[in-house]
């Protein structure tokens, strides 16, 4: 086996080391991009008079054919190389003989990778957004089918007023389209071109980096050479995103998961999604939830490993560095998987409306009885405690507001008039919000309407 640096060596290199140290494994994903990356660096060595013409268009050509090839056929990217990037020369060199060995002139694997991983991500993360784009989708049709019904909203799990089902939906999705915004930024992040850096100070040859930039729709040069040859900020941005990404699909599960349970009943998991056990028959799990909420840690781990792989390493490319493609493939996967599950579950979740519309009445008024003492002119101070002591007065005799006659409410305050039995219901505490934000129902068809525009245009976009 010669490797792009056995000149340098007597010898044959440990195999067991050398396996070791091999990426080819995993960094044959990255072939696509290396040979496009490739072919652009073979045109602009030719623009440079570094290389033939001749030179030149041979390479392109094979390289243009291995890339059809490896399209077509995976398994042609196969080998005993180190790397992705020694498959592609040795392959290139057997096809072409002499002038594929002038394709790494003035250029290092170092550079080459770092541009390979970028190139990848600004290919795949499109494909990641248009999947959290389909679980604002079916977070916008569970809002359009919950229509006016309500549920109460939580705060410490414990329940606080009550709220439109699709409010509560479209919580999530404002939450997602973050995430789509963030995937978006760390593409353009990952847009810099890193060749004419050489493995650390620059090339010596006269590359038009601008034009070479532009040729592979990268929007910006790396501004330093020897920064460029060690820089994976945008790697940890990528598992930054995917972590807080995750975090809120394993929140969405958890609700979910709650919502579901016997004990609150307002959601059913349709059976093509839950799972059974095999002992107790009675039990319809949510697997697919629970799994997505386990997946959130394993995401957070690679984002906290990847940190701290970089925290130490000396300025200028450092081997620790190969760790960064097992990271950003194993979390690709995982949060498509994840987006794509949960957009499935969400999709067909039925919704039992009954116990969700029976929770959000009772004591969780209070504050809506509350604002209505503050409307006949009192203290919001004074409203909260002569609130307070009613509820408390409840709760003792296991009763709740719509219980109180005229006299019992006039006791508890002179200003309570017969105006209060219509004040005090979860559909007049819904429609007594005002702000754009609220779960007024106007306010959340209209905030509806805005996710069904953001979502045509992303579509449009793609
Ligand atoms: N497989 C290596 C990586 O992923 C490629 C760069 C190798 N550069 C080097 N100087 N050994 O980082």
């Amino acid at each position: 086996m010669t490797t792009l640096w056995s000149g340098r060596f007597d010898g044959q290199p440990d195999a067991d080391v050398f396996g070791f140290g091999a990426s080819f494994a995993f960094d044959r994903r990255l072939f696509e991009d290396d040979v496009t990356g490739s072919i652009a660096w073979a045109e602009a060595l030719a623009n440079a008079g570094a290389i033939s013409e001749d030179d030149g268009r041979a390479m392109v050509s094979a390289l243009q054919a291995m890339r059809e090839e490896g399209r077509r056929d995976s398994t042609f990217v196969n080998g005993p190389d180190e790397d992705v990037h020694s498959f592609v020369e040795r392959v290139l060199v057997e096809r072409i003989g002499e002038p594929g060995r002038r394709l790494h002139t003035g250029r290092s694997r170092n550079e080459q990778v770092a541009l390979d991983l970028r190139l990848y991500l600004r290919r795949r993360i499109p494909l990641v957004q248009a999947r959290v784009a389909a679980l604002v989708a079916a977070c916008a049709r569970q809002a359009e089918q919950a229509g006016g019904a309500v549920m109460p909203a939580y705060t410490h799990l414990r329940r606080a007023q009550p709220v439109l089902i699709a409010h509560y939906w479209l919580a999530h999705a404002a939450a997602f389209r973050r995430d789509h915004t963030r995937l978006g930024a760390v593409r353009d992040e990952a847009g810099e071109l890193t060749l004419g850096s050489g493995a650390v100070v620059g090339t010596a040859y006269a590359i038009d980096v601008h034009a070479l930039a532009a040729r592979l729709g990268l929007p910006r040069v790396v501004r330093n050479s020897l920064d460029a040859a060690s820089d994976r900020d945008f790697v940890a941005s990528f598992l930054h995103a995917s972590a807080l990404s995750l975090i809120h699909l394993s929140r969405l599960a958890e609700d979910l998961v709650i919502f579901g349970s016997e004990e609150f009943g307002f959601v059913e998991l349709d059976d093509r999604v839950a799972t059974g056990s095999s002992l107790m028959p009675q039990k319809k799990n949510p697997d697919p939830l629970e799994l997505v909420r386990g997946k959130a840690g394993r995401v957070i781990g690679r984002l906290t490993g990847w940190l701290t792989t970089l925290k130490g390493l000396p300025s200028g490319y450092n081997k620790d560095l190969q760790e960064d493609k097992d990271a950003v493939f194993d979390v690709e996967d995982t949060l498509s998987a994840c987006l794509a599950a949960t957009a499935t579950v969400v999709d067909t979740l039925k919704l039992h409306t009954q116990p969700c519309a029976a929770a959000a009445e009772g004591l969780l008024l209070a504050t809506d009885v509350a604002d209505f003492l503050v409307r006949r002119g009192l203290a919001f101070r004074d409203a909260h405690e002569t609130v307070g002591r009613l509820v408390r007065r409840l709760v003792d005799q296991g009763r709740t507001f719509d219980s109180l006659t005229d006299d019992e409410w006039r006791e508890a305050s002179p200003l309570f008039d017969g105006r209060v039995h219509d004040a005090i219901s979860a559909a007049a505490s819904v429609n007594a919000r005002t702000t754009p934000q609220s779960t007024h129902p106007q306010a959340v068809a209209a905030s509806l309407a805005e996710v069904r525009e953001w979502l045509a245009q992303t579509a449009d976009h793609r």
